[in-house]
């Protein structure tokens, strides 16, 4: 049966009936902000690719803590610019480290927020690869153990959850044995396990000051054609003890994220990255697109999708727009 019987427009008429029938609902409780924290104190410069999001030292990252927390998002992942960078990144590891100096200013504050810290050494090598170089290539086995340090430092400055990105193989089960032999048993991993070699990195790495200054990242990140290799790497991390896994970028990966939704039964995040982000507030600036309208319908996207989390710039400003 068809028309005239059936006609979906019954259940469009009013925006209570929408509402009513409505599959997907946004919610702040969802949502993860990034920040990214610079040395110094009192610092809050803008990024210039990517309007709203700033660099901050700890004292005004502890700030938007508060307001974040106050706006009903559970959750902050901590990205780090240091004093210093070398070609091992052992700036990450240091107990006074820039993160982790961040975590406890967070700490003392006594939020009721989640510190999610991504775990990579690309923001702190000279070079900006997310591993050690060794002839001229990403090292994969040597990188490990700086891997599983850094974890180990950020859980001992108060990280609720760490978040490996560099996408070595075998991490996952580095960063877990690191963290069970040092009593961090109960700390939970979110790996990004479906991580693609993205253009859509572009703004970040400005925010991040992590571009890689030779070559590129297509011999450890993920190749956007493949779907089928990301349900692999997300079963290699929950065999390695992932507890939440991520797929990175969102928006044109939507089929990766249903893909891996449908496959495992675990947390799934998708990161709605930097260029997503520049290309909204750039569109919107120029008076082109809606931004409220194109980023609550982004949003809901990635959760239709099968996204449980959803890391984004856009956090605040979206929370915001859902309260009202
Ligand atoms: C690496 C990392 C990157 C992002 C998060 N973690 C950049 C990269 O791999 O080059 C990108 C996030 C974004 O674009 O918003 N530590």
């Amino acid at each position: 049966m068809s028309y005239p019987v059936h006609r979906p427009r019954r259940l469009r008429k009013t925006e209570l009936l929408r509402s009513l029938v409505r599959e997907t609902r946004l919610s702040p409780s969802s949502f993860i902000y990034p920040l990214f924290v610079c040395p110094g104190s009192n610092v809050r410069t803008e990024v210039g690719s990517m309007p709203g999001v700033f660099q901050q030292s700890a004292d005004k990252i502890v700030e938007d803590c508060r307001e974040v927390e106050g706006l009903g998002i559970p959750g902050v992942i901590l990205f780090g610019l240091p004093e210093s960078k070398d070609p091992r990144g052992a700036s990450s590891l240091q107990e006074d480290g820039i993160v982790q100096r961040a975590i406890e200013a967070i700490r003392r504050a006594k939020l009721n927020l989640l510190v999610i810290t991504d775990v990579c050494l690309c923001e702190y090598t000279d070079h900006g690869h997310c591993g050690v170089i060794e002839n001229g290539e990403v090292a994969n086995d040597a990188t490990l153990e700086i891997l599983a340090e850094q974890s180990l430092s950020h859980a001992r400055a108060g990280a609720d959850i760490v978040a490996p990105s560099d996408m070595m193989d075998g991490r996952v089960a580095a960063i877990r044995n690191k963290l069970d032999e040092n009593e961090f048993q109960d700390l939970p991993i979110l790996s990004y396990a479906a991580k693609y070699c993205s253009g859509f990195y572009g703004p970040f790495r400005e925010a991040a000051d992590s571009a890689p200054q030779f070559g590129d990242r297509r011999s450890y990140q993920m190749d956007p054609a493949n779907v089928r290799e990301a349900l692999k790497e997300a079963a290699l991390d929950l065999e390695e003890g992932a507890d939440m896994i991520m797929v990175k970028p969102a928006l044109p990966y939507l089929d990766v994220i249903t893909r891996v939704r449908q496959q495992f039964s675990v947390p799934v995040a998708a990161y709605n990255v930097s260029g997503e982000y520049a290309m909204v507030k750039a569109a919107a600036q120029k008076g082109w697109l809606d931004e409220k309208r194109v980023t609550l319908e982004i949003l809901t996207g990635i959760q239709r999708a099968g996204a449980d989390i959803i890391l984004t710039y856009h956090a605040k400003a979206a929370a915001g727009w859902l309260r009202a």
